[in-house]
């Protein structure tokens, strides 16, 4: 008989943001009238920039076309794509070569998929409030975790100790959900943790372009020795809008190697068995952005993403609620008012002003009592969302609102 991976017995019954849609949708069922304001999972509303557009239309015909048309794909990405993205470390003085980029499906994907290169006996370290995937990843593949909480004390950053007998890590910088950001000091502490250890930094850089404060890291490449223990994910999902496109990539150094074996070429084995490679017509649109043309557009989205964290973390200032991020970072994380658990707070922003946001606690344990926000929305219901959530965070204060 089939034995199934009886280790899905271990995960919660319900993934984080299905469980809000799911509170969501009932809401509005019985509320179909309310203006509902979407301020929970981090998906994007501006559309693609232009020149992306325009090089996915020109794939499209290329595909129409025999004399252009394109078959499989090189598993481990197009040639043309892995060249810009090391250009683009190259830029930034990362050196970075081709054949240490994977272009891949994007980085929540990557994060479970990238498992296979680790036996099952390696413990993970887990830095919480955390992005559900890390753990629930490791659940699936049956692995020890370890849970390292962060609180407003160290400012959600936390430090790597001896005592921590892990031999992966997952750290995100700048952090989902608390928009903390490692300084480069921090990060050395860890390259230097990973490689006393041999452990692995699985170091997931999503948010990476949202960090406009020149001597914060974009990527852990930019501290010497992390060649030696480090893999970066990242995201074109933020970045330039692929939430609903999909694309992302990977870099495993060359010189990632952990009893002889290289991390690189072991995902390239997994990757040429395990897939086909990413659509062509994709990966072109992925090229646009790295263009000049295509990071000017970006960078106009994401100035609309930061000046909507501007407005909500102002409502929170005057209103003199304790939050961090949405500097460097397109996340808000605040702590619940009146010491309320977060689930009751989300239930409590959904009945009374119709805001839908993220209960800390579905980060884990150290989430709780705290709540986060994205500012992905537009700009419209992010000015909107602002005012209600000053209006009742008002009435807490003065014990006009029902708790
Ligand atoms: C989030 O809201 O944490 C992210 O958008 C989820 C994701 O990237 O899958």
């Amino acid at each position: 008989m089939m034995q199934p991976n009886s280790h899905y017995n271990d995960l919660k019954e319900d993934y984080l943001f299905r469980m809000i849609a799911a509170k969501t949708a009932d809401f509005m069922k019985e509320h179909p009238q309310k203006k509902l304001l979407r301020m929970g999972i981090g998906d994007v509303s501006l559309p693609l920039p232009p020149s992306v557009i325009r090089a996915l239309h020109e794939a499209v015909s290329d595909q129409a076309d025999p004399l252009r048309f394109h078959g499989y794909m090189p598993e481990c990405g197009a040639d043309f794509l892995r060249e810009a993205i090391a250009a683009h470390y190259g830029k930034r003085g990362i050196l970075i070569h081709p054949s240490e980029v994977f272009v891949s499906s994007g980085a929540s994907d990557e994060l479970g998929d990238l498992q296979d290169l680790f036996a099952p006996v390696n413990a993970a370290l887990v830095m919480e409030p955390a992005y559900p995937a890390y753990a629930d990843a490791c659940v699936i593949a049956g692995r020890k975790i370890l849970h390292l909480p962060s609180s407003w004390e160290n400012g959600f950053l936390p430090v790597p100790d001896d005592r921590l007998e892990a031999d992966m890590v997952y750290l995100c910088s700048p952090n989902n959900p608390t928009g903390a950001v490692f300084t480069k000091e921090l990060l050395r502490d860890w390259v230097e943790w990973a490689n006393r250890r041999g452990a692995v930094i699985l170091f997931d850089a999503a948010y990476e372009a949202f960090i406009t404060d020149e001597d914060l890291p974009r990527s852990i490449f930019e501290i010497d020795g992390a060649k030696t223990c480090a893999i970066e994910i990242c995201s074109l999902s933020k970045t330039a809008g692929f939430t609903g496109t999909r694309l992302g990539y990977t870099v495993i150094p060359e010189a990632l190697l952990r009893q002889g074996m290289s991390l690189n070429r072991m995902w390239v084995r997994n990757r040429t068995t395990k897939t086909n490679g990413i659509s062509y017509i994709l990966q072109k649109g992925g090229a646009a952005v790295f263009t000049e043309e295509g990071q000017r557009e970006i960078r106009e989205n994401i100035a609309v993403y930061q000046k909507n964290a501007a407005v909500l973390s102002e409502a929170l200032e005057i209103v003199g609620i304790r939050f961090t991020g949405g500097k460097n970072a397109p996340y808000i994380w605040m702590n619940c008012p009146d010491r309320m658990k977060s689930w009751d707070f989300f239930d409590l922003l959904l009945r009374e002003i119709q805001v839908v946001g993220t209960p800390g606690a579905g980060f884990g344990e150290a989430g709780e009592g705290c709540f986060r926000f994205s500012t992905f929305g537009s700009p419209v219901d992010t000015e909107e969302a602002a005012k209600r959530l000053f209006g009742l965070l008002c009435g807490i204060r003065e014990g006009m609102v029902r708790l």
